[in-house]
């Protein structure tokens, strides 16, 4: 399956993020649990250099949770710090809290020693499209925040939420692009729904998800549809598409809704809790 990609204004956007990352002590990165490796963009290792850096494994509730907690333990071992997460729940966010506190308590430490008190932690969300960010921010901000609004040396308009006296969010995420020079990379984006669907071909994506679901999930396929698992792809999504009824107005088998159909109960987690990378080395 070929994808296709516009990297172009991503230019302007690295600049401003550049700028931005500046202004910061700690880069919080949102990634798709599902996918920790190919909803990460590794510039943001060079992008981020010498800042606290928080990983938030987003979408916990619909990955694997045994690979998630392998990917925890290799981000960690990697130096991040790391969160497992369903940003769409508020009642994670105190433990983010206290986890930003710890991955910046060499700053804080510094500070009191200095004699300054009160200098709020700085920080910004970043993350490719779709991982949850401004669900996130949203989450962890809560009724309670305020923004600050410019003050000196802050770019203009930048705004940032007050969390608490410890914690300021910059209001807008940073924005980073998928790496694309791996076919893999942009099948598992397409499989979770992080690309625009309208430059896939849905049929064929629907087999690579049943291909993975068969090998990687057995007997999920079965337990959702009935159907019996076997290793003719194509011929398990026409048992969808029968079972499930997706006839088109002629009365022909409509194959292109049971893609829809996979495609769709895939990714909202109604065939299984999935996660389709393990961490390498
Ligand atoms: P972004 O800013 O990084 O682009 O992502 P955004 O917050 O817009 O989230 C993208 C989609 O992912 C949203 O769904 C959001 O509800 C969902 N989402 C975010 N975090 C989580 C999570 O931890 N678990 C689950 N299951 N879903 C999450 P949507 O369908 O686009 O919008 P909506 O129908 O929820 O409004």
């Amino acid at each position: 399956m070929q994808f296709q990609w516009y990297p172009g204004h991503m230019t302007k956007t690295k600049r401003e993020m550049q700028e931005d990352i500046k202004l910061i002590d700690l880069v919080i990165e949102v990634t798709d649990a599902r996918i920790p490796m190919s909803s990460r963009n590794p510039d943001i290792d060079d992008l981020a250099k010498n800042k606290y850096r928080l990983i938030l494994l987003n979408k916990a509730d619909l990955a694997d949770p045994k690979k998630t907690a392998a990917w925890s333990e290799y981000y960690k071992e990697k130096g991040f710090y790391v969160a497992e997460l369903d940003a769409r729940v508020n009642k994670g966010m105190k433990s983010i809290q206290d986890i930003i506190l710890s991955a910046c308590s060499e700053k804080i430490e510094r500070d009191r020693k200095r004699g300054i008190k009160n200098r709020p932690i700085r920080a910004m969300v970043v993350g490719i499209p779709n991982v949850g960010k401004s669900t996130f921010i949203n989450s962890f901000s809560g009724k309670a925040s305020a923004k600050t609004g410019n003050k000196p040396g802050v770019t203009k308009g930048k705004q940032w939420i007050r969390m608490n006296k410890q914690v300021e969010l910059l209001d807008t995420p940073g924005i980073l692009w998928p790496k694309f020079e791996d076919q893999l990379v942009g099948l598992r984006l397409a499989s979770v729904g992080s690309m625009n669907d309208e430059i896939l071909n849905r049929d064929e994506l629907a087999i690579e998800i049943l291909k993975f679901l068969v090998k990687e999930y057995p007997g999920k396929v079965n337990a959702r549809y009935g159907v019996e698992e076997s290793d003719d792809i194509p011929e398990l999504l026409m048992d969808i598409a029968k079972i499930r009824n997706c006839i088109s107005k002629g009365g022909e088998i409509d194959y292109s809704k049971a893609a829809g159909l996979v495609i769709d109960e895939f990714r909202s987690g109604k065939i299984c809790r999935f996660t389709m990378e393990i961490p390498e080395d």
